[in-house]
């Protein structure tokens, strides 16, 4: 039998990178964090001053990405997700990361977190999730976790950065950030962490 591939998409801070590490690991399955790639990326496009919207120079980075790449500390943050947006609009840089990704998936099946995992990058995966939540909730969860790690944010920026990143990665012609028409919608705005995993292994529960 194929490796089973299980497809998590949705916007940032709806719940899913959360979820995904947890089902991968009910499920014995690897867990990728997608959205590293493009992070990671982004990152190596700005070490070398240059703009991360560069398709020359974000293809390039993309393709001389490293595991060392994958693990620095600081992916994650403003700078970060809005350069990591930027690249992941350029349609170079979505082909470059294509391969490594269904190499990933194919070896030894995989909970995927994204936005295109069930549209693009495993369209005949057999269950595929798509995670949201409001808007205003997930950008007063975004700012808890800032203020988790010690980092001094506005709420009202917080919010207004996550409704720039959504529109890019939902506006962006390739692979643009939507539920694959087979995916199961799943809103968290009214549900913890506990539920929301609860919600999500029952509707995997119920399609394998
Ligand atoms: O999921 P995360 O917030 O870490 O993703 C960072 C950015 O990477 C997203 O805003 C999106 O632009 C891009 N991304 C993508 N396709 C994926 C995963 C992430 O375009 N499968």
């Amino acid at each position: 039998a194929r490796p089973l591939v299980i497809a998590v998409d949705g916007p940032a801070a709806a719940g899913k990178g959360t979820l995904a590490r947890r089902l991968a690991a009910e499920l014995g399955l690897p867990y990728l964090d997608t959205g590293l790639l493009y992070r990671a990326t982004g990152r190596r496009v700005l070490d070398r001053g240059l703009d991360p919207r560069d398709a020359i120079a974000a293809e390039a980075e993309a393709r001389a990405m490293t595991a060392a790449d994958l693990a620095r500390t600081d992916l994650r943050g403003p700078a970060a997700d809005m350069a990591a947006s930027a690249v992941a609009a350029i349609p170079a840089v979505r082909a470059a990361l294509l391969d490594w990704q269904r190499e990933f998936g194919r070896r030894h099946g995989a909970v995927m977190d994204g936005r295109d995992i069930g549209t693009v990058v495993f369209p005949e995966a057999p269950i595929k999730l798509f995670v949201t939540a409001a808007t205003g909730e997930r950008a007063r969860r975004r700012w808890a976790e800032l203020h988790a790690r010690g980092v001094a944010a506005d709420l009202d920026q917080v919010e207004a950065e996550l409704r720039a990143r959504d529109a890019q990665d939902a506006g962006r012609s390739t692979a643009p950030m939507k539920p694959a028409e087979d995916a199961v919608l799943l809103d968290t705005t009214d549900l913890d962490a506990e539920a929301a995993y609860a919600a999500a292994l029952l509707l995997v529960r119920t399609r394998m």
